[in-house]
């Protein structure tokens, strides 16, 4: 669809911002959904989240994704948070509703969607979860899975204190240990271990064994040392992307009012993130 005066705008902000994947994501949602608008990515320093969101009331963008460094920032120039961004105190989406800034935190969302279309089901109130690490991820996941019918999340992190104040978002989890993660239906890495060209475990891979599902929300590389060791153990794996993808899905449905199905926009990302690795090859 071409650009034309009706065109409207959507993007991403962020520092850095040029490796975002939200785009590419964005603009497959938006060609399938036949919307004649656009999403850009756009390079926000830290000190200016307040004029970036001067920028959507100003110049009429309809939502944004935010990432780091602003998901707490663009808080006090928001006029209203959703339930979970309340819960959380950080924002991954920005909403515009004619004129009305309203906050949201969709990667809690995203995460319980996508061990949904992993087979997950939370209906039954049977699954148990240990969560690795208590940081921005761990806490909006704990969030969402608080709202959801899981039946325990133990939360293992090298910081008690944080574990503690993760453990508080839900009524179902605690700070947890070794032996809950023996004991999980679903574990979830959440900690930056195993990311880009660090090859270690954020876990004794000898407690891994087959009946788990094992996330991890890393998608860089693809198949972290995690994922390997819990395929070894017969485990059913996921990395990061779904969970990126579907909490863009929930992202666009507020903006447009409208459901993208994730299986395309998910190879939309494969192929951005192809295209990424292959030029820094
Ligand atoms: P994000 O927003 O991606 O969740 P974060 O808020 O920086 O990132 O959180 C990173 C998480 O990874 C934290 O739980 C951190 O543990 P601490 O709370 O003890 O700092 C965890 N983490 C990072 N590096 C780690 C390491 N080498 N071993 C264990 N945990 C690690």
């Amino acid at each position: 669809m071409p650009i034309t005066g009706d065109t409207r705008l959507v993007g991403v902000i962020g520092d850095p911002v040029r490796h975002s994947l939200s785009p590419a994501i964005h603009n497959e949602a938006l060609r399938r959904l036949e919307l004649n608008w656009r999403s850009l990515a756009f390079e926000v320093a830290a000190d200016e989240a307040a004029q970036a969101m001067q920028a959507v009331r100003v110049l009429g963008l309809r939502g944004l994704s935010v990432t780091m460094p602003h998901k707490a920032a663009v808080v006090p120039h928001l006029d209203r948070l959703a339930p979970s961004a309340d819960a959380l105190g950080v924002v991954n989406c920005v909403s515009n509703e004619d004129g009305e800034l309203v906050g949201h935190n969709t990667d809690g969302d995203g995460f319980v969607a996508a061990i949904g279309a992993l087979g997950v089901s939370l209906g039954d109130g049977a699954v148990r979860f240990a969560i690795l690490g208590a940081g921005g991820a761990a806490r909006s996941i704990v969030e969402a899975l608080g709202r959801s019918a899981a039946a325990d999340i133990a939360i293992i992190n090298r910081t008690a204190e944080r574990a503690e104040s993760c453990a508080a978002l839900a009524g179902v989890a605690r700070v947890g240990g070794q032996a809950d993660l023996e004991q999980a239906d679903v574990i979830v890495n959440t900690t930056s271990v195993g990311m880009g060209t660090d090859r270690s475990l954020p876990m004794d891979g000898a407690l891994l064994r087959s009946g788990q599902t094992v996330v991890d929300i890393i998608y860089e590389p693809a198949e972290t040392m995690l994922l390997t060791a819990a395929k070894a153990a017969g485990a059913t794996t996921m990395n990061g992307l779904p969970m990126l993808v579907h909490q863009a899905v929930v992202q666009l449905e507020l903006w447009t009012g409208r459901e993208c199905p994730a299986e395309p926009l998910l190879a939309a990302a494969q192929q951005a993130l192809d295209k990424r690795s292959a030029g820094a090859g």
